[in-house]
């Protein structure tokens, strides 16, 4: 079957079912069509969203003690690679790696941005990977005995529950050859900083939010009126996350084939949670999924931290 029949299957089926539920949601993944990509990247830029800038500049200071993690001839596996602009960091400094293989969901946003880098870097082997993180996926066969070290930054781990995050955790520890471990993890901080990063005030967060709702009406013919949904950042102080959720405006329905959802004026689909780590609390699921930590870098106001993680 066509690819593209089968990826619209995937989201068509995801969605049906998280929509049914009682609380409805979405699945946080599906925000990455290339158009999302996009509007991520813009996040990035925004005054109000601290984790980018944060994160570039304590890898920026800290690149040479890194250096140390990695080994000659290893190659470099990013998850959630998006534009591979933090990469550059540590390719430039990082002239002993073989190869470098990004992984993404969003394949021609993965695809541009591994082109990009296969041209600035001519010496590295850039192997673009499109799967799923959370889902089983196979490395190429030249790459099974090949050393690796992982690179998972953007605080990307945050987006998922603790359930799942150990999971992958788990599951990254169990690559043949893994030696090290590099991953972005936000910190708790002031909820005031927390939720103007997701609800910016040039309104940038929330076309990546609605956007969602777009992607659905392209690629399963639903047929959301945007108009009528509102994009809202929540703090969880239980839960220790900031949530996203999309508030229906009006009593309504949305049709999505012959499948008619109801919301009430207030109701809302929840599509984003971004969980906040302390070091206690990111130890705890580092060491449940078989890694010890070897550093804990943050930047002088402690709003984020590259941990470098070890097999235990
Ligand atoms: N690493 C970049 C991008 C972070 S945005 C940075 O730090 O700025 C999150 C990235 O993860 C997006 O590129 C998105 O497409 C990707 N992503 C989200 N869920 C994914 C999944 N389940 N499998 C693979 N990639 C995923
Ligand atoms: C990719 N991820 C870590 C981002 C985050 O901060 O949770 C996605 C994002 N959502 C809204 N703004 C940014």
């Amino acid at each position: 079957m066509n690819k593209h029949i089968l990826e619209n299957l995937d989201l068509l089926t995801s969605a049906l079912t998280s929509l049914s539920a009682q609380k409805k949601w979405l699945d946080s993944k599906w925000f990455y069509d290339n158009a999302g990509s996009a509007i991520f990247e813009e996040i990035t830029e925004l005054p109000e969203y601290y984790p980018t800038r944060t994160e570039v500049a304590i890898l920026n200071k800290n690149i040479d003690q890194l250096q140390q993690y990695i080994p000659d001839g290893a190659a470099l596996v990013e998850l959630g690679s998006g534009s591979s602009t933090k990469t550059r960091i540590l390719l430039d400094k990082f002239d002993n790696l073989n190869a470098y293989l990004p992984l993404d969901i969003s394949e021609d946003f993965l695809k541009h941005s591994a082109n990009d880098i296969a041209i600035q870097y001519p010496n590295l082997i850039v192997d673009p990977l499109v799967a799923d993180f959370m889902s089983p996926f196979e490395f190429p066969t030249n790459y099974m005995d090949r050393t690796k070290v992982a690179f998972f930054p953007g605080s990307t781990i945050g987006n998922l529950e603790a359930d799942k995050a150990i999971n992958l955790l788990a599951s990254v520890h169990r690559w043949d050859k893994i030696s090290a471990f590099i991953i972005g993890i936000d910190l708790v901080k002031d909820t005031n900083i927390l939720i103007q990063a997701y609800d910016d005030a040039a309104g940038v967060t929330a076309a990546f939010n609605l956007n969602i709702l777009r992607r659905l009406n392209r690629e399963i013919g639903a047929n959301f009126d945007l108009a009528q949904f509102k994009h809202e950042a929540r703090w969880n102080t239980e839960k220790s996350r900031i949530e996203m959720h999309l508030v229906s405006l009006v009593a309504q329905t949305v049709e999505i084939g012959t499948k008619i959802l109801t919301f009430a004026a207030g109701e809302s689909i929840h599509t984003e949670n971004s969980h906040k780590y302390t070091r206690e609390s990111f130890e705890q699921i580092a060491n449940q999924s078989g890694w010890n930590i070897r550093k804990f870098i943050t930047d002088e106001d402690d709003l984020f931290a590259i941990a470098v993680l070890s097999p235990k």
